[in-house]
């Protein structure tokens, strides 16, 4: 078996996981592992942008009120204390890594152009055009890639921690050491072993059937964090973006919330009238949660595939420019959304939940740290307040990588690990089994434990998570390990934390919507499973 030893092990690419790289480089090593390509995760994929306080009028308070008005009051106030006021550094440090953000040609001095978008009280995002994760993953690449002490490593999809009890039960006491990863070159797994690892991994989007989330998105931090003995908060929170091309080849396009922010309205195209009027006063720009729920309930009601996202009354170069990517992929389509409106529905989009982490990035572990979409850090409570999530990395990554520095000295090197053992498993000959039981979690999610929930469906859910965990236990402890199987494993596990969480949440808040308890009850408490 392979084995690499580095000071810090850093899995994932995206950017938390390179924010927090570039941050410890110049003093330690650190490998990067990636599941898949280094750009693959959704950073590279987001479209809207970074929210920060640089508009004349705004404030910090006012950042910090939509926050938490958005997250329904289930926000830590100190965490969005510190993402909020560390906002405009952050975008400061990106535009120095070469992020060309937009400018506005309205503006003096070449002063950032500044998008709006829901649940926003002022206009806030930064942004690059419509492809602002795009610009930042391949800044920050080229920063990683160019630093000599920062090694990384594509095509490894780890598949477990490595505790301090690796190889006896897992436990909440243990160290950890780095981690086991399938290298999907050779198909053989490796040792990385280090001081510190920290996981930033993303989200679990594609325990849903529909997601605007890239491929990898199956939660693999969020399980290994679990397994290894890290309290996990919050799972029931699942964001889901009101409007997600509706599109019977292209399932999963998102259309940026900024085109709401410009003036797109949504209308429902049986009665051909504007509908948001009817759901709440702040219209297509109210929180996610809300107009999501809107947008289903006139799906539901006038048994519709789709409403209409129309931005067509604005003048044509006003919509190609300010979103020159959208318009072409829907020309692409047939969609000329400078003079027709865009079909969307609404699909899963965003984890609020996650590993609990405090505000410098430290997990339940000594020696594990998380950062970004695979954390609940308390930023975004009950509902994440839109183009917030970049900025969490952003934070973060740097929190964590400040923490290690820090306690360097006291952060032990890594006793012998003992390898992984393949002797005792045999190929797998069946692969519609992981096919399958893949389908059926994202099916049964999508049906049970979306949008709006009741208890029945959240039991029906649960009773079928049982059944799976069982049968993929079997699988995964006979079989050779392969990147498809490890994922599932992994969305079993989430699928399961998302379900438990919901189960316990006797109330409606935020994203978690239920027609058995719709109040809201007085006191906002988190929920944290234990493991
Ligand atoms: P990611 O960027 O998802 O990276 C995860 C990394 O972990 C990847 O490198 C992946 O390969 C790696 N990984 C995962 N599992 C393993 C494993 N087992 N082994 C090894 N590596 C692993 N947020 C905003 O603030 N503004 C926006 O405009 C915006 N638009 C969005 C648009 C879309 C379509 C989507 C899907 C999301 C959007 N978001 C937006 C959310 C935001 O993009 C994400 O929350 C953020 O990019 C997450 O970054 P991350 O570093 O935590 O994870
Ligand atoms: C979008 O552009 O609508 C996505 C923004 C976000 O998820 O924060």
């Amino acid at each position: 078996m392979s084995e690499h030893d580095f000071d810090v092990l850093i899995v994932g690419s995206g950017a938390a996981g390179l924010t927090a790289a570039l941050n410890l480089a110049d003093k330690v090593k650190v490998c990067v592992l990636a599941k898949g390509g280094l750009s693959e995760g959704s950073t590279a994929w987001a479209q809207g942008g970074i929210a920060a306080v640089l508009e004349a009028g705004d404030t910090f308070d006012a950042h910090i009120k939509d926050t938490m008005i958005a997250g329904a009051g289930l926000n830590d106030l100190r965490t969005v204390e510190l993402v909020v006021e560390e906002a405009p550094r952050a975008i400061a440090r990106l535009a120095a890594l070469g992020v060309p953000f937009t400018a506005d040609d309205h503006g003096s001095g070449g002063a950032l152009h500044l998008t709006r978008e829901g649940g926003h009280s002022h206009r806030r995002i930064v942004h690059v055009d419509d492809a602002t994760g795009w610009a930042v993953q391949q800044a920050l690449e080229k920063a990683a890639v160019a630093h000599p002490n920062i090694t990384l490593m594509p095509d490894r999809a780890a598949l477990d921690l490595v505790t301090g009890r690796h190889g006896e039960r897992y436990s909440g006491e243990g160290h950890v050491w780095g981690a086991y990863a399938l290298n999907r070159q050779t198909a053989h797994v490796e040792l990385f072993t280090a001081r510190a690892t920290i996981l930033a991994t993303g989200g679990a989007g594609r325990a849903y059937l529909y997601s605007t989330a890239p491929r990898g998105a199956t939660g693999d931090g969020i399980a290994m964090a679990w397994r290894a003995g890290c309290r996990i908060s919050n799972m029931e929170f699942m964001q889901f973006h009101p409007t997600c091309l509706w599109n019977l080849e292209v399932k999963n396009f998102l259309i940026t919330e900024a085109v709401r922010g410009e003036g797109g309205q949504l209308i429902n195209p049986k009665t051909g009238k504007r509908f948001m009027p009817y759901y709440d006063e702040r219209l297509e720009l109210a929180p996610r949660d809300v107009v999501a729920r809107a947008i289903d309930a006139e799906i539901k009601r006038f048994g519709l595939d789709y409403v209409h996202l129309d931005i067509s009354h604005m003048p044509a170069d006003f919509v190609k420019g300010h979103f020159p990517n959208i318009h072409e992929k829907l020309l692409g389509l047939g969609i000329d959304m400078t003079t027709q409106p865009i079909p969307v529905v609404p699909a899963q989009h965003y984890t609020c939940g996650g590993i609990l982490v405090d505000l410098a990035g430290r997990t339940d572990l000594p020696g594990l740290y998380a950062a970004g979409e695979c954390t609940q850090s308390g930023l975004h409570g009950a509902n994440r307040l839109a183009s917030n999530s970049l900025l969490e990395c952003l934070v973060f990554g740097e929190a964590a990588a400040v923490d290690i520095l820090a306690r360097w000295d006291d952060l032990a090197a890594p006793p012998p690990i003992r390898a992984w053992d393949e002797s005792r498993v045999s190929e797998a000959d069946e692969d519609v089994v992981v096919q399958h039981n893949w389908r059926e979690i994202r099916r049964f999610m999508w049906d049970y434990v979306g949008i709006v929930r009741t208890t029945k469906r959240l039991e029906r859910a649960k009773h079928r998570v049982d059944m799976l965990r069982g049968e993929v236990a079997d699988y995964y402890g006979n079989y050779r390990v392969t990147a498809d199987l490890i994922e599932l494993r992994n969305l079993v596990e989430v699928a399961d934390l998302i379900v438990r969480s919901a189960l316990h949440r006797h109330e409606s808040r935020g994203l978690h919507y239920t027609l058995d308890h719709p109040e809201t009850l007085p006191q906002a408490v988190d929920t944290i499973l234990v493991p």
